[in-house]
C-alpha cells in the first residue's frame, strides 16, 4: 500500500518538476532577452545622440576614434554606416576592410529611416547576434546616417546553461527533499489504511477485541470510527444471537423429549442432549453431518422422506438393539418460515417408550394370567357341582369328597383375589402407607404361630435367632408381617418333611437384616430371577398337587419390601434350600 502511494508520488514529483523546469526556462530565456534588448535599444539611443552631435561638429573625422572612446560595454559592437552602406566606423573591425552594409536588414531599414532589431548568426564570429539599428540625420547633405549596436548572445546562452544547470541541482536536491517527505507521508497514509486492513481481517475471523487506535481528524480518522463503531455493533447483535442461541438450546435441552432439527437436505442443524442420550451417541459435534450418522433405519428414512399429509402428526416407533433394547416412538414435524410459505427443515421428535411398552405387556400378561389363574379352579368347581348333579350328589361319601374339592377350589378363589387386591393395594399405595414402629423381634413371634400346626403336621421345626440389638423399623405393622408369613409359608411348604426353618434377625454394619432359611427343595439358578414375578411358580405341576398358591406371594413380598425402602436378594440351591435375605434402609436418626 505504501509502496503503491510513494511510486505515484514520485511520478506526480517528476512529471511536476518537469513542467516547473521547463516553464521557468522558457520564462528565464525570454526575459533576458527581453533585458539584453532593453540594454541594446537604450544604449543605441544614447550612442546616437553622441554620434550625431560628434558628426554635426567634426563630420566623419576622427568618428572611429571617437566611437570607440564612448563604448561602455566590452560585449557591445558599434558600427557606424553611410547613407551608401560604407561603414564608417567600427568598434570591432578595421573599417577599410569591412564590406558594404547596406543589405544587412536592419541596415537597410535604419537607412529607410526606421529602427530595426534583428538577430542572426554571425559566420564570422560562430555565435548568434542582436542588432539594433537606428536611423540618424547628418545635416552636412541630410542623408541618413545608420548607428548599430551589436552584441552577441553568447552571453546569454551561457546564463542560461548556468541557469538551467543550477535549476538541475535545485530539481535533484528538490526532489530528494520531496522523496523523503513522500516517503513519510505515504508512510503515514499507509499505516492507518495497513491497521484497518488487519482489523477488518480480525473481525472477519470473528475476533470483536481489537480497536483502532487511530485518533486522526481525517478521513480516515473518520474511517477507523466508523470500523470500530461497526465492529462494536456487529459484536452486539453477534452476542444477542449467542444469546438467543443459548437460551433456545437450553429450552430444547431441557425438553424430555428427543429432539433433532434437520434441513431439506437431512442434514443435522441441531440436536439436544436427550437425543443423544436415547440413540447412544458420544459425540459433542453432529451439525452439519448426515442424519444417517445418527439414524440408521432405512424405514425411518422412508418415513421422513414421506410428505406428511395436511399437517396430520404420523408416528412411527422402532427398536433400538445396540447396547440395550429401547423401543423409541418418532414422529415429525416440519418447519415452516415465518410466514408459514416454505418448509425449511423438518423436526424429529423421539420419545423413549421402552417402559411404557413394558408396562402394557405386563398389563395384558397380568389379565390373561388372572384370567387363567380364576378359570382353573372355577371349572373344576363347575366340573365338580355336573357331577354331584349327575348323581353323585347320592353317593354320600364321594359328595362329601367333591365339596371338599369345591370348597377348597373355592378358598383358592378367594386367596388369589385377595392377593391380587394386596398387590393393586400395594402399588397403589406406593410409600403412603402409615407408618408405626414396629419392633422386629416381636412381630416376628407373632407370626412363627401361625405356623404351628402346619409344621407339624409335616415335621418341620420353625427356628427364631434374633439379635437383641435389632431394634425396630417404621413402617405398617400389618404389611411386615405379611411380608413374613408369605416368606415362612413358603419355607415350610417347599420343605421337606422333618425340614428345618430358621428366622433370623441380625445387624450387618449397622443394616438390620431379616433372613428366612429353610432346608427344602431349592430353587433352580434359572429360575431365580424371576421367582418375584407375578403368577411365576417353578413347577406349576408340583405346585398344583400341592394344592398350594397361585405364585403370587414372592411378588406381593417384593412389593412389600420395595415399599419399605428395604432390599430384597435370595440365595438358593436345588436340593439344599433357600435364603431370603431383607436389608433395611437405615432409619433417620439412627447411628
Ligand atoms: N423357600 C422356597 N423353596 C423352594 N422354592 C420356593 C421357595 N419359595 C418360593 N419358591 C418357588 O417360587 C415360586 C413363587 O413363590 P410364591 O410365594 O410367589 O408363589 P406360591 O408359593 O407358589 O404361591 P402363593 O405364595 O401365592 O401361595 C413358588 O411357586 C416356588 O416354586
Ligand atoms: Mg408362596
Amino acid at each position: 500500500m505504501g509502496k503503491k502511494i510513494f511510486i505515484s508520488l514520485v511520478y506526480v514529483l517528476l512529471i511536476g518538476f518537469c513542467i516547473a523546469g521547463l516553464l521557468s526556462y522558457v520564462t528565464i530565456k525570454s526575459t533576458y532577452y527581453k533585458v539584453v534588448e532593453d540594454k541594446l535599444i537604450s544604449n543605441a539611443y544614447l550612442v546616437g545622440e553622441l554620434v550625431s552631435k560628434r558628426i554635426e561638429a567634426h563630420g566623419f573625422d576622427g568618428l572611429n576614434d571617437y566611437v570607440n572612446s564612448i563604448k561602455t560595454y566590452d560585449e557591445v559592437r558599434i558600427t557606424v554606416i553611410n547613407s551608401q552602406g560604407e561603414v564608417v566606423a567600427d568598434t570591432e573591425e578595421d573599417i577599410s576592410v569591412m564590406d558594404n552594409h547596406k543589405d544587412r536588414p536592419e541596415v537597410k531599414k535604419a537607412l529607410q529611416g526606421l529602427e530595426s532589431l534583428e538577430s542572426r548568426y554571425s559566420n564570422t564570429i560562430n555565435a548568434d547576434y542582436l542588432y539594433f539599428a537606428l536611423p540618424i540625420k547628418s545635416n552636412e547633405d541630410g542623408s541618413i546616417i545608420a548607428v548599430r549596436l551589436s552584441m552577441a548572445l553568447r552571453e546569454i546562452n551561457l546564463i542560461i546553461k548556468n541557469y538551467l544547470f543550477d535549476l538541475f541541482i535545485a530539481f535533484v536536491m528538490g526532489l530528494n527533499v520531496a522523496l523523503i517527505i513522500g516517503f513519510i507521508l505515504s508512510k503515514k497514509i499507509a499505516t492507518p489504511l495497513t491497521k484497518i486492513t488487519q482489523m477488518s481481517g480480525e473481525i472477519a475471523k470473528g475476533n470483536f477485541d481489537i480497536k483502532l487506535n487511530i485518533k486522526d481528524d481525517d478521513e480516515i480518522g473518520k474511517l477507523a470510527y466508523t470500523i470500530n463503531h461497526m465492529s462494536q455493533q456487529i459484536q452486539y447483535y453477534i452476542s444477542g444471537l449467542n444469546t438467543k442461541n443459548k437460551e433456545m438450546e437450553a429450552i430444547l435441552s431441557s425438553v424430555a423429549s428427543g429432539i433433532i432439527a434437520i434441513n431439506k437436505e437431512q442434514k443435522i442443524l441441531f440436536i439436544n442432549e436427550n437425543a443423544k442420550k436415547l440413540l447412544h451417541i458420544d459425540d459433542e459435534e453432529l451439525a452439519g453431518k448426515d442424519l444417517i450418522y445418527v439414524l440408521r433405519s432405512h424405514r425411518i428414512h422412508e418415513y421422513l422422506n414421506n410428505e406428511v399429509m395436511n399437517g396430520e402428526y404420523r408416528e412411527i416407533e422402532f427398536t433400538l438393539n445396540y447396547p440395550e433394547e429401547k423401543i423409541i416412538r418418532l414422529y415429525k414435524n416440519p418447519i415452516k418460515e415465518r410466514d408459514g410459505s416454505n418448509t425449511i427443515g423438518t423436526i424429529i421428535v423421539l420419545q423413549d417408550v421402552t417402559h411404557v411398552r413394558k408396562l402394557e405387556r405386563i398389563r395384558s400378561e397380568f389379565v390373561a394370567n388372572v384370567s387363567h389363574e380364576l378359570k382353573t379352579p372355577l371349572t373344576s368347581i363347575k366340573g365338580f357341582i355336573e357331577t354331584l348333579k349327575e348323581g353323585a350328589i347320592k353317593d354320600e361319601e364321594t359328595a362329601l369328597r367333591f365339596l371338599d374339592i369345591v370348597y377348597n377350589e373355592a378358598e383358592r378363589l378367594v386367596e388369589l383375589i385377595d392377593g391380587i387386591l394386596t398387590l393393586s393395594e400395594l402399588e397403589g399405595k406406593k410409600g403412603k402407607e402409615t407408618k408405626e414402629r414396629i419392633e422386629l423381634s416381636t412381630a416376628i413371634d407373632e407370626v412363627i404361630p401361625l405356623f404351628k400346626s402346619k409344621a407339624e403336621n409335616k415335621g418341620v421345626t420353625i427356628m427364631k435367632d434374633v439379635s437383641d440389638k435389632i431394634g425396630y423399623i417404621n413402617g405398617s405393622k400389618d404389611r411386615f408381617k405379611q411380608m413374613i408369613i408369605n416368606l415362612i409359608d413358603n419355607a415350610v411348604k417347599y420343605s421337606k418333611e422333618g425340614g428345618k426353618v430358621t428366622i433370623r434377625g441380625y445387624l450387618e454394619n449397622n443394616t438390620k437384616v431379616i433372613s428366612v432359611e429353610d432346608n427344602g427343595i431349592g430353587i433352580p439358578e434359572e429360575d431365580l430371577p424371576r421367582i418375584f414375578e407375578r403368577f411365576y411358580r417353578v413347577d406349576k405341576s408340583r405346585s398344583r398337587n400341592e394344592r398350594s398358591g397361585s405364585g403370587l406371594g414372592l411378588s406381593i413380598v417384593k412389593h412389600i419390601a420395595q415399599n419399605m425402602g428395604a432390599e430384597i436378594t435370595v440365595e438358593s440351591k436345588i436340593g439344599k434350600g433357600t435364603k431370603f435375605i431383607i436389608r433395611f434402609p437405615h432409619e433417620k436418626g439412627e447411628p
